[in-house]
């Protein structure tokens, strides 16, 4: 009697871990290749329109688990000590509140961190555009000396002898732990996360007002309106929309201000495109980021110099630079004069900015650490 009451509470014990471990996220699993497809449609909202998805590489609920696996896991650096989560964190949107990013030993990134979500619709990666594809991005941060260092017969390696990525690699791909699944994986994972819930969102595209309270309904109209000054100097619009326009927040045509100098200095610095493409034109050129949670994603620009969002709307309020060569033509729009907005409408932008965080991106399960 007492014999089965002790084998009971094995039992008991191994069944609460088992559960454990499911709602922590990695599966336990014999290693068996029988993936379960995710159809994109459960993944994409209807009114974001479908991405265009890469053709050969399918979401399954073990490529994407594989895929969160292996961004969680500092085992991708060289001394097991920083994950891409370390530098994008889903507190902060999946980025990071440091101006310039730290990574091996402490050595900083040239640029800052990026948020992570509704990648699927970007056509280009980083602040300079210079990856055209995810499953391309993922060795950069992997190998560069001041991320996290990695070389990749190493990390091969590291993949090969570990009994759970041999299991996981197997379970989603058929395939022993290789580089080019890990590719692959991490693709998945990383285009399936989409921020869609924010207060901006269900208020877009502007059917229903009473979404907004007063403030931000204001800054919402000084966002989406053109820039025409009156007779006294006062303009209604702010025209943020050509740049950071659409559900996204985000102008995803690079010809249409997708990539574009707001006029942050008089002449290039970081040459951002123009590093990439050594075209005059493209000198201090960037990618014009989305601005959904962008109340979470502090520091702002590619080099994390102003701390609050008063500080970027004090920029496009009366600190842009028109003399940059390559100030957008939206930008200097209204003739090189600055908006100088008045209090009250720098306080309505940035309520309407508010809006637009997704406070379910920064706690979904389905995106956390799953170990
Ligand atoms: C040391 C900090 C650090 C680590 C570690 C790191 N990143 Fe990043 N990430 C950055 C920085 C900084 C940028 C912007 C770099 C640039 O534009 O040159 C960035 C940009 C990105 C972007 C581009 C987003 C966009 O909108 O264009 C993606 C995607 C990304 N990282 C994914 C990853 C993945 C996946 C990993 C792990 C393999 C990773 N990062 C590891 C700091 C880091
Ligand atoms: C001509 C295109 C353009 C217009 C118009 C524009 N922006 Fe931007 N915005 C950009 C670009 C490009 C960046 C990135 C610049 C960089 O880092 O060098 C940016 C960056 C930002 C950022 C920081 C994002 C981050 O993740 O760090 C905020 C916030 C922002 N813009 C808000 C606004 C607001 C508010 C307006 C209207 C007053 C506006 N923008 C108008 C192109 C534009």
């Amino acid at each position: 009697m007492k014999k089965i009451g002790f084998l009971l509470s094995v039992g008991f014990l191994v069944f609460v871990s088992s559960c454990t471990k499911e709602n922590g996220a990695v599966p336990d699993n014999g290693g068996v290749y029988n993936p379960t497809i995710v159809d994109p449609t459960e993944i994409f909202p209807a009114e974001f329109g479908m991405p265009l998805l890469p053709k050969d590489n399918p979401f399954t609920e073990e490529g994407i688990m594989l895929g969160r696996m292996l961004f969680y896991d500092p085992m991708l650096s060289i001394d097991s000590s920083i994950s891409c989560a370390s530098c994008h964190r889903q507190e902060y949107a999946f980025a990071e509140p440091l101006d310039k990013s730290v990574g091996f030993r402490g050595l900083r990134a040239s640029r800052s961190s990026m948020p992570l979500f509704n990648l699927a619709y970007h056509h280009s990666y980083f602040w300079d555009t210079r990856v055209k594809t995810l499953r391309e991005l993922v060795f950069e941060p992997i190998q560069a000396h001041n991320e996290m260092a990695m070389t990749l017969p190493t990390l091969r390696d590291r993949l090969k002898r570990n009994k759970r990525y041999v299991d996981y690699f197997k379970k989603a791909f058929n395939h022993e732990p290789n580089l080019h699944d890990m590719s692959l994986a991490m693709e998945q994972f990383l285009l399936s996360i989409v921020s869609k819930d924010s207060r901006f969102n269900k208020f877009f595209p502007g059917d229903d007002l009473s979404v907004l309270s007063p403030s931000e309904l204001r800054g919402a109209f000084i966002y989406n309106g053109l820039i025409e000054f009156d007779d006294n100097g006062v303009t209604k619009g702010a025209d943020c929309f050509h740049c950071h326009g659409g559900e996204l927040s985000q102008q995803l045509n690079a010809s249409m201000g997708g990539i574009a100098s707001n006029g942050l200095d008089p002449e290039p610095v970081d040459l951002g495109v123009g590093g990439v493409t050594n075209r005059n034109q493209d000198m201090g050129v960037f990618k014009a980021p989305s601005l959904l949670n962008i109340a979470v994603t502090a520091p702002y620009m590619h080099d994390g110099r102003f701390q609050t969002l008063e500080e970027v709307i004090d920029h496009y309020s009366e600190g842009v630079n028109f003399d940059h060569p390559n100030i957008h033509p939206q930008m200097a729009a209204h003739g090189g004069m600055q908006l100088n907005l008045s209090k009250q409408q720098k306080e309505d932008l940035i309520a309407y900015l508010k809006s637009m965080t997704d406070s379910t991106l920064l706690v979904n399960p389905a995106y956390s650490n799953p170990f």
